[in-house]
């Protein structure tokens, strides 16, 4: 499966998506990666592993539309056949969101449909939760949300700041993602009635993946 990764920043997800993507076996790759931003970190990590990347910064464009028909067509010519959101930070169209149904992925720093949008750790240390964690969905045309692939449990430990919930979280990430993406590259994952079936499933496979607590 021909994958292209779509960045706003940092690039940790995109790190991590790359090394999975290294193991012979794995049944993808990652054959571009766009950001909108010029300054984003994964641009270079992406380089540095020989993956083609180009900036298509949203400036550019007139409308929310011109712009995602510029992805697009980028993402075809590229040959795509799934696109992984890694900390793209842009609303996309729904035109956008229906013509990649079901072949685009999402990660998002909650236990979803808890904590959408921006600012989730903060958040989480406000409400008091003892357990946050990360999520792995198809996307839908409304933010973070989609039928759920994967998510991880990872525990808030008594005095934990933002930066430390957030790494630790983020550590999570890093397993999730590729974990997620393999079940959908493998043709493992079916869409029935808006929730995700694993097919082929042991009990590993459908369970959630849980960080133990200290991590
Ligand atoms: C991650 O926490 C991801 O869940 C969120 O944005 C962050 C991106 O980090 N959507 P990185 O660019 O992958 O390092």
């Amino acid at each position: 499966m021909r994958v292209g990764v779509l960045i706003s920043g940092r690039g940790s997800n995109l790190a991590s998506l790359i090394e999975a993507t290294k193991v012979a076996d794995f049944p993808a790759e990652i054959v571009t990666v766009i950001s909108n931003k010029a300054d984003a970190g994964g641009i270079a990590i992406a380089r540095n592993a020989g993956i083609p990347a180009e900036v298509i910064s949203h400036r550019d464009y007139p409308s929310r539309e011109a712009f995602d028909a510029e992805l697009d067509a980028t993402l075809r010519r590229a040959g795509v056949d799934l696109v992984c959101n890694a900390g793209f930070m842009r609303i996309l169209s729904d035109g956008f969101v229906d013509a990649w149904r079901d072949r685009q992925l999402n990660i998002h720093p909650s236990l979803l449909p808890a904590f959408k949008g921006l600012h989730v750790h903060e958040r989480v240390l406000e409400a008091g939760c003892r357990i946050t964690g990360c999520t792995v969905h198809f996307v839908r045309p409304a933010m973070d949300e989609g039928p759920i692939i994967a998510q991880a449990a990872v525990p808030v430990i008594p005095g934990d700041t933002v930066d430390r919930l957030a790494d630790r979280v983020l550590a999570a990430e890093h397993r999730l993602y590729p974990m997620a993406l393999r079940l959908v590259a493998e043709g493992r994952t079916r869409i029935v009635d808006e929730r995700v079936l694993i097919d082929g499933e042991d009990a590993g496979a459908q369970a959630p993946l849980f960080v133990p607590a200290g991590h």
